[in-house]
């Protein structure tokens, strides 16, 4: 198939057709090879890169060079897919000059095609200063996870009428300030799908339900790589984790019988080369084969 590279014009159609989004998170350059090569129209490097790769318990102690290090390194690996940037906790809330500063860091240090920030009206004077900076920005309303503590939790958002009204105020308030997506996190399905019929812009859902015009997962927890825990939304693809642990327990338990390396994964020498070698070695003081160093003896000619 001839793939193009993914623009907004082409995600906006996509909307218009009825053809759902695909999204994914990534976080470094094999990663991005294996989603980009999967045909997944938008990489979203994600803050959730705390959690899942640094170890973080949160995603609010993340920082804007941790951010450019790994969009740098998905970039590397992508050819096809959008790149969204995803900005930290801090790095476009005091300001709007700031703001701009830092989404600018993720397209010229970067290399992604735009950034996505968290919040809703109160966040869409950024939006607007950022996106008429030139710079494409997606929103990310209903669960915000920089904001987990002011929310009391990981709980789903616009679960009263008046919470759901507030849902869609806030997309409306981002669309109006140029946002060219928005992600809906952990909201009820009947809302989610309300909320996207009312925008002219795509929502990717992630816990948001089938009537998000498109969807998002973390890479970790569609893969099965991180099982600490798996969300409600989320769906295991694979089961990575206890894969890798047996394939290592494998290793470790070769090299203690020796059974690896064998001579597959060795480098051989000429044989000539190898007598000669000896012989030097030997004349010049080597041990005779199959003679042990006496302990310490090699410290002591070290120390
Ligand atoms: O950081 C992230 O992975 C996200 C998704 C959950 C949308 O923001």
């Amino acid at each position: 198939m001839d793939r193009k590279k993914v623009t907004i014009p082409a995600l906006h159609a996509k909307k218009q057709r009825g053809e759902p989004i695909t999204m994914i998170t990534a976080y470094d350059y094999p990663g991005a090879l294996a989603v980009d090569e999967a045909g997944v129209d938008l990489i979203l490097v994600g803050d959730s890169l705390g959690m899942v790769v640094l170890g973080y318990d949160s995603t609010v102690p993340v920082t804007m060079d941790e951010m450019i290090i790994h969009t740098a390194a998905v970039k590397r690996g992508t050819k096809f897919a959008h790149i969204v940037g995803d900005m930290p906790f801090l790095s476009y809330q005091a300001d709007a000059r700031e703001a701009i500063r830092n989404a600018g860091r993720f397209l010229k240090e970067g290399g992604a095609d735009s950034v996505k920030l968290e919040g809703g009206a109160a966040m869409a004077p950024i939006v607007k200063a950022i996106v008429d900076a030139g710079i494409a920005v997606m929103g990310h309303i209903g669960l915000t996870p920089q904001s987990v503590s002011k929310l009391g939790g990981y709980r789903v958002q616009g679960k009263t009428a008046g919470a759901a009204q507030q849902l869609l105020e806030d997309a409306r308030a981002l669309q109006e300030a140029g946002a060219y997506a928005i992600v809906l996190e952990t909201t009820p399905d009947r809302v989610s799908e309300f909320v996207s019929k009312q925008l002219s812009i795509p929502t990717i859902g992630i816990g948001g339900g089938a009537g998000c015009d498109g969807q998002v997962l973390v890479f970790h927890d569609l893969l099965g790589y991180f099982d600490r825990f798996s969300p409600k939304h989320n769906k295991r693809y694979a089961n990575l984790k206890p894969i890798i642990v047996e394939a290592v327990k494998q290793y470790v338990d070769e090299v203690h019988t020796r059974a690896f390396p064998t001579a597959e994964n060795s480098f051989a020498i000429d044989d000539a080369e190898f007598e000669a070698f000896v012989q030097q070695a030997r004349s010049a003081g080597a041990r005779p084969d199959g003679q042990r160093a006496e302990e310490g003896e090699a410290l002591g000619k070290i120390y």
